[in-house]
């Protein structure tokens, strides 16, 4: 199975390049599953249901989220209604929405699980005991062809932790919340692909796809300033393409995929 699974998509930038770039990959490597960590999609701060609509109608099969999953508030009411967006597994438990979900891709059960980290973020569940208790009543190769991991974390020390207890137990473990692209895509020894980072989708001409100068003036004097504005340059659509085995469940090969914007073009040699 081919999974193109997509980092951060920040504003107005960031989802233009899901439109613009989106279809032609899913056709160009035969793509089964597009999943996207839509967190900013809204001016950088969470999602809304208009804009769900406007990521799956690109052909996006799935939206992960993170730690911004609740800034526009009409997104509580809407997340149980809608069964391929995810909010963190390990967030308290009754909290609205869904950690996981087994999705049907041409007849194959994939499952998608979002989980966020602990390290410098937000106190929650330990991502490490809900990934076990999840995994534990879906065996990889069995019904399940497929299990992708969205690791939303700002440690890396603490995402490779969570790559190797993983690995061999899942298709691939890939980061977000960075919203930088990290150089270690690499299928570790038991078989489980693996990337600290997948990176944004926004304009990389900015602080983490905001806008550079009031971001700056922040560091600088210490002050709030006004709300952060979106940086609205080209984005780059940040990524990482999968491919797995349908028999085992593992990695067969895993690849960055870099169009557009500011960063260097980086397309997979399939
Ligand atoms: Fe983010
Ligand atoms: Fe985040």
């Amino acid at each position: 199975m081919n999974i193109l699974f997509c980092g951060d998509v920040v504003g107005r930038s960031g989802r233009d390049a899901i439109k613009r770039h989106v279809p032609p990959l899913r056709e160009m490597f035969a793509i089964d599953l597009v999943v996207i960590n839509a967190e900013n999609a809204a001016g950088g701060f969470g999602l809304t249901e208009r804009l769900c609509g406007e990521l799956y109608d690109c052909g996006v099969d799935i939206l992960t989220t993170g730690n911004h999953v609740w800034d526009q508030r009409q997104i509580i009411p809407y997340i149980d209604r809608d069964p391929r967006l995810l909010r963190p597994a390990n967030f308290p438990r009754g909290t609205p929405g869904a950690g996981w979900r087994v999705h049907q891709v041409g007849g194959r059960s994939v499952l998608v699980i979002n989980l966020m980290g602990r390290l410098f973020m937000d106190a929650l569940d330990d991502p490490f005991a809900r990934l076990d208790e999840i995994i534990a009543e879906y065996r990889l190769g069995t019904a399940i062809v497929a299990i992708l991991v969205d690791f939303h974390a700002e440690a890396s020390s603490e995402k490779m932790a969570l790559g190797h207890f993983a690995d061999g137990r899942v298709s691939a473990v890939f980061g977000t919340h960075c919203h930088v692209p990290t150089a270690d895509a690499q299928i570790l020894p038991g078989g489980t692909a693996y990337q600290t980072d997948a990176g944004m989708c926004g304009d990389y001409d900015s602080v983490i796809g905001m806008q550079k100068v009031p971001a700056i003036s922040r560091f600088v004097t210490k002050m709030p300033g006004e709300r952060p504005q979106p940086a609205e340059g080209e984005a780059t659509l940040c990524g990482i393409l999968l491919e797995t085995d349908d028999r085992s469940g593992l990695a067969r090969a895993v690849e960055p995929v870099r169009i557009g914007g500011r960063l260097a073009t980086c397309l997979p040699r399939r």
